[in-house]
């Protein structure tokens, strides 16, 4: 792991010379992928650039903890940089971290998650080798759309922009939705009046690809039909038009439903899915690893049942999640299912209402897999609880971190921790940790 660099402390913003060529050794990456150097002792966030690089920077403006540079020239290069392999790397803010070795890239991913811990005070714990999972494999994009003066934008947002980098094509996105692209270009020019924007999420469920176009008026009838044309002519599942959260089915050609653990689960218009089938596999073993010969466990943040579904295989399993739809979804599979009577599930609020030490009594083990927001509270009540084993999915290596500490500061250690990534070339992260108690 390198070296920790000590805490940086802005000086006053004047001695900053907007426009200033310098010259940079790059130290670090920071948390959003951008390299960090410092100049004149104020922090400057150089994009696409690597550690250990000496590059020409051209000073921009203030952001919150240092001052935005522009990349001008590579002056030395890492022995980690590679030549992107997508033409739009540089450009599209979809992806950071292109030009930097996969090698690399995972061991930068694991040391992240390491120095969380470690701001933390938690040091003494496995870190597993990381998972990583292919590209070409992401089932889930939200795509903006612009109707310009000459035609139609469609791709991803520049870096730290509203503008639109326009994407003939997306090497991290599965084949059949890459494919679809110029299809849904012409699709946003035939929804969008003059100078409109909308966004296309698709998410390739297993019975097909649905879309749920996201604008900020309601569809008339011409637009319908284009929509309804379009999933006929493309044989998608579904499609659907939402205004601020409101959804309108359009056309189903059939019901989109995802496969957990061999089952069909239900998949409500928008809904939380894993990034890629390869990652959610790695997650549930990691996650029914960890979680060993518990006789029942509770998955709290259990979504439509990812991980809910892989442990009734061995094990009783309350499942608990805040979305009315996705419980719905995942009561529906689980009547289904052949271990129905293990499952039992309740829509409910866990940052307002965390399951209390005294409902986490009758569980021996706890699995959660919160936003990126993570899961303060119940993290809490975990600690309180006089559950043995604690099971920890999570996006946010920082929030991760912090409610690793109130684990460990009620008496669990951190077993191991194993990185999945399963947002390759984005500065994201993923991560299963096991964790057990020592002290009560
Ligand atoms: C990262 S997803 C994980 C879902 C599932 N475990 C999976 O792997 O697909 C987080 C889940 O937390 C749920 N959630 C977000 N805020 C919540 C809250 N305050 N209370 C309960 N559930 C919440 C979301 O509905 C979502 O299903």
């Amino acid at each position: 792991m390198p070296k920790r660099t000590a805490r940086y402390r802005p000086r006053a913003r004047s001695s900053h010379r907007e426009g200033a060529l310098v010259e940079l050794t790059i130290e670090a990456l920071g948390a959003r992928g951008d390299g960090l150097a410092s100049h004149d002792g104020t922090r400057v966030f150089v994009p696409l650039t690597l550690p250990a690089e000496r590059v020409r920077a051209r000073l921009g403006e203030w952001r919150a903890d240092g001052i935005a540079a522009q990349l001008i020239d590579i002056l030395t290069p890492s022995e980690a940089r590679r030549q992107p392999p997508c033409p739009h790397f540089g450009s599209c803010g979809g992806c950071q971290l292109q030009h930097m070795a996969t090698e690399a890239e995972a061991s930068w991913k694991s040391d992240e998650i390491a120095r969380a811990l470690a701001r933390r005070g938690i040091v003494d714990f496995v870190m597993r080798p990381i998972v990583t999972v292919r590209p070409a494999t992401r089932r889930r994009t939200r795509l903006v759309a612009r109707s310009v003066g000459d035609g139609t934008q469609l791709g991803y947002h520049a870096r730290a922009s509203h503008s639109i980098v326009d994407v003939e094509s997306c090497a991290v996105l599965e084949p059949r939705l890459d494919r679809l692209l110029p299809a849904l270009r012409d699709l946003a020019a035939a929804l969008l009046p003059a100078g409109a924007e909308c966004a296309l999420v698709l998410t390739a469920a297993d019975s097909g690809i649905d879309l749920t176009v996201e604008a900020t008026a309601p569809a008339d009838m011409q637009r319908r039909e284009a929509l309804a044309r379009f999933v006929a002519d493309h044989d998608l599942a579904r499609a659907g038009w939402c205004v601020r959260g409101r959804i309108d089915p359009i056309a189903e050609r059939r019901p989109a439903y995802v496969v957990f653990d061999g089952l069909r689960v239900p998949l409500p218009p928008l809904a939380f899915l894993q990034a890629s089938r390869e990652g959610e596999a790695a997650i549930a073993a990691a996650v029914v690893e960890a979680v060993g010969d518990a006789a029942s466990v509770v998955d709290l943040f259990a979504g439509l049942g990812t991980l809910t579904f892989p442990l009734a295989r061995h094990m009783r399993v309350h499942a608990v999640d805040g979305d009315a739809d996705a419980i719905a979804a995942l009561a529906a599979a689980a009547r289904q299912s052949a271990h129905a009577g293990r499952i039992t599930w309740s829509e409910r609020d866990l940052a307002a209402e965390p399951l209390s030490a005294d409902e986490l009594a009758r569980f021996d083990a706890a699995v959660f897999d919160p936003p990126r927001a993570g899961a303060k509270a119940q993290s809490e009540a975990v600690g309180e609880s006089v559950i043995k084993n604690a099971v920890s999915v999570s996006c946010n290596p920082s929030t991760f971190a912090r409610d690793a500490r109130i684990l460990v500061d009620r008496g669990f250690a951190l077993d191991w921790v194993q990185p999945i990534d399963q947002f390759v070339w984005s500065s994201r992260i993923e991560l299963v940790a096991r964790f057990v108690r020592t002290t009560s």
